[in-house]
């Protein structure tokens, strides 16, 4: 892992024009230099102007912390960001995205897509000759995942072999901090209800590139799961796109809400996360969300450090 004074600029140089479209575009060394310059940003130790640069933000489900910390990250940076949001672009009207991605990189700098499918971004970046950031598909959510272990640095320190337990639905948030955790070092233990799984390939996937040996536990059971955790975390049941399966999933998931007891056989240190949007009374208590544990609005705070990292390195402007 790359160490605070050396060499940050020059791993980070490796990312630029890189797409970011899953954690696991980048290396644990990148990743690292990346929250050690989100750090600088944050503090105040380091400004950045990139002159000028132009971010698109490719929207298709509602967002606030990833537009708007993307477009305050973007003018920090001396940029700015245009809104492509796809009913006001020829897009809504069927123009097919290789065209779309191919004028959009004659106009703009980077863009940041937030979509379902997966494979709809690697289409773009396939046809942009600008760099491609995932701002959120159903498979991942990278950008989060950065913010969550900048989160926990602030927190513990060190990263090495501390534990996360997340609790709730095996969604894209679990799967990139799966890959995150992978990468830093970080054991990772997933509890969800039977059928709520995370995609068997992506934890495949996490495990195979777990270099430092930390582990990656799928378990059913969430007071099992909490034992001894450092951070124990949770997302919505029905993420965008599931609003159909809100009822059943409600069901499903009796047992799963993160609340005081539950936390209680944590760590006695350990620290709530959530990415937000919340639904208080559902996968965490108000008890929970609003207690002295609590680090979810550091967590959303730190999109804006990581994602002017982000910038800063794909943009090439270290
Ligand atoms: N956590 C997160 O991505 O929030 P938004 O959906 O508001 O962007
Ligand atoms: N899993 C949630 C995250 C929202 C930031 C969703 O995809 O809706």
């Amino acid at each position: 892992m790359v160490s605070p004074s050396h060499g940050v600029a020059s791993v980070l140089s490796e990312v630029k024009g890189q797409d970011f479209l899953s954690v696991s575009d980048f290396t644990a060394d990148q990743i690292a230099a990346l929250l050690h310059l989100a750090t600088q940003l944050k503090s105040g130790d380091r400004r950045i102007d990139l002159g000028n640069r132009v971010l698109g933000l490719i929207f298709t489900k509602a967002s606030t912390r990833t537009r708007v910390s993307f477009q305050v990250a973007m003018a920090r940076l001396g940029g700015q960001t245009v809104d492509l949001n796809p009913q006001v672009t020829q897009l809504g009207r069927g123009e097919p995205l290789e065209d779309t991605a191919r004028v959009l990189s004659r106009f703009c700098d980077v863009l940041a897509i937030r979509t379902f499918a997966q494979q709809e971004l690697i289409d773009y970046a396939k046809w942009a000759s600008i760099p491609v950031i995932n701002a959120l598909t159903d498979l991942e959510h990278p950008c989060q995942a950065l913010a969550d272990f900048l989160t926990l640095k602030e927190s513990f320190g060190d990263l090495n072999g501390l534990t996360l337990t997340y609790i709730g639905d095996g969604n894209n948030v679990a799967h990139s901090l799966m890959i995150c955790g992978a990468l830093l070092g970080v054991n990772i233990r997933i509890a969800c209800p039977r059928g709520f799984e995370p995609i068997p390939e992506v934890v495949s996937h996490a495990r195979s590139i777990a270099i430092k040996g930390s582990s990656i536990h799928l378990m059913n059971d969430p007071k099992e799961a909490m034992k001894d955790a450092n951070a124990v975390y949770t997302d919505v049941w029905a993420s965008m796109g599931q609003e159909k399966e809100k009822t059943r999933r409600e069901k499903a998931f009796q047992g799963f809400c993160l609340n005081p007891e539950l936390v209680a056989e944590a760590s006695s240190n350990c620290i709530v996360m959530h990415c937000l949007p919340a639904h208080r009374g559902e996968e965490i208590t108000s008890e929970v969300f609003e207690g002295k544990a609590s680090r979810i609005f550091d967590q959303a705070e730190n999109r804006l450090h990581v994602q002017q990292a982000l910038l800063a390195g794909v943009l090439g402007g270290l």
